[in-house]
């Protein structure tokens, strides 16, 4: 094929991950206690739906709830097929063809993928040594549009909040993207002041707090005159009624939510104490994963423990993150697991 025939943007896009699936799963920040309990009783009441029919188009009665839970109006929202897609109909929102949308780097590898799908310039910013906001970087960087992930991944840190509002405030005539897909495990949010500010665009998932991965649900938080923009660009119908009726059963059960949080912070400090005593540097977590760097080569690492049926990931290869892997947070008995599998590992290859 003439390479030239694809278009500018994308010449330089790869597969996304996509390994070969065996063993217990550490490798993708999905929820440690398994699949949402709404997902039983919520797909028995599927079975009496008329499926011949279309969903809504905006899933209308998903945004209702979702208003309900953050006492905003449903015209707050816009509920995409993940929050992946929420963040692609951002950029086709707002995002000029060759426009720069600026980014700290290292951050979550689908970012630039949908600002160069969209046929924008991904401009990355370092972040400062201890992956915080460069905020003064940021400002000088331009661009039209900044994102940003709070929690970020794969640093699993979060940023000053002060930063983060500087960033906003800095300058108005930009609008600020507040990915949020980790969100509930760190307790902070910009949802509350979506309605103040005119600039904020706040995504979240039901991915992960939620364990709804498997459904595709995500949605986009802003006031009402970015909402109304991005629900025009938005392709109709793309959440299926099943998701909708799922995460719906799923918003009305935050005691869930609460007991996956709960779960995360008990798991990580059993995870940071133990990957400590293996020799690991770990870099401070507010997310359902942990980064952590060291004790023996990357890829090795994450090969043996594949063999020995624990998939980690692996981000070794990267600037600024070199030789350091990622785990999710599991329930007691994953991460013990993990860490009796790191221990023969590490002892193995000696
Ligand atoms: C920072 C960040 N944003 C967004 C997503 C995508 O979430 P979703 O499953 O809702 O598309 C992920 C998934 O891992 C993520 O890490």
């Amino acid at each position: 094929m003439n390479t030239e025939w694809q278009r500018s943007t994308i010449r330089d896009i790869p597969l996304y991950y996509n390994p070969k699936v065996s063993g217990l799963r550490m490798d993708t920040s999905t929820n440690p206690l398994g699949a949402n309990p709404a997902v039983k009783e919520a797909l028995r009441e599927c079975l009496e739906m008329d499926l011949n029919q279309y969903p809504s188009p905006y899933s209308d009665d998903l945004r209702r709830e979702l208003a309900k839970l953050y006492s905003l109006h449903e015209d707050n929202f816009v509920v995409g097929n993940g929050s992946d897609e929420v963040l692609d109909v951002l950029f086709k929102s707002f995002m000029e063809p060759g426009e720069r949308v600026v980014m700290p780097y290292p951050g979550y590898s689908l970012h630039s993928y949908f600002v160069k799908v969209n046929c924008g310039s991904p401009c990355h910013v370092d972040l400062t040594e201890d992956f915080q906001l460069d905020v003064g970087a940021i400002d000088r960087a331009g661009g039209k549009i900044v994102l940003l992930a709070n929690p970020n991944n794969p640093t699993s840190n979060t940023f000053r909040h002060q930063d983060i509002v500087s960033v906003i405030e800095g300058r108005k005539d930009r609008i600020v993207v507040v990915d949020e897909a980790y969100g509930e495990f760190a307790g902070k949010s910009f949802i509350p002041q979506v309605e103040s500010y005119d600039n904020v665009i706040v995504t979240r998932t039901f991915s992960k707090a939620y364990a709804l991965a498997g459904m595709r649900i995500g949605y986009g938080v802003s006031n009402r005159p970015l909402a109304e923009v991005m629900q025009r660009v938005k392709i109709p119908y793309s959440l299926n009624r099943v998701s909708e009726r799922v995460a719906i059963r799923a918003l009305r059960d935050q005691s869930f939510v609460r007991e996956s949080v709960g779960a995360v912070h008990q798991g990580r400090k059993q995870l940071e104490d133990g990957l400590r005593d293996l020799g690991f540097h770990v870099f401070p977590s507010e997310a359902n994963f942990i980064l952590f760097r060291g004790a023996m080569d990357h890829r090795l690492l994450v090969k043996r423990l594949a063999e020995k049926g624990v998939m980690i990931r692996d981000f070794g290869e990267k600037r600024r993150l070199e030789n350091c892997v990622r785990t999710t947070i599991g329930t007691r008995e994953m991460n013990s697991l993990l860490l009796d599998k790191l221990k023969e590992v590490l002892g193995e290859c000696q």
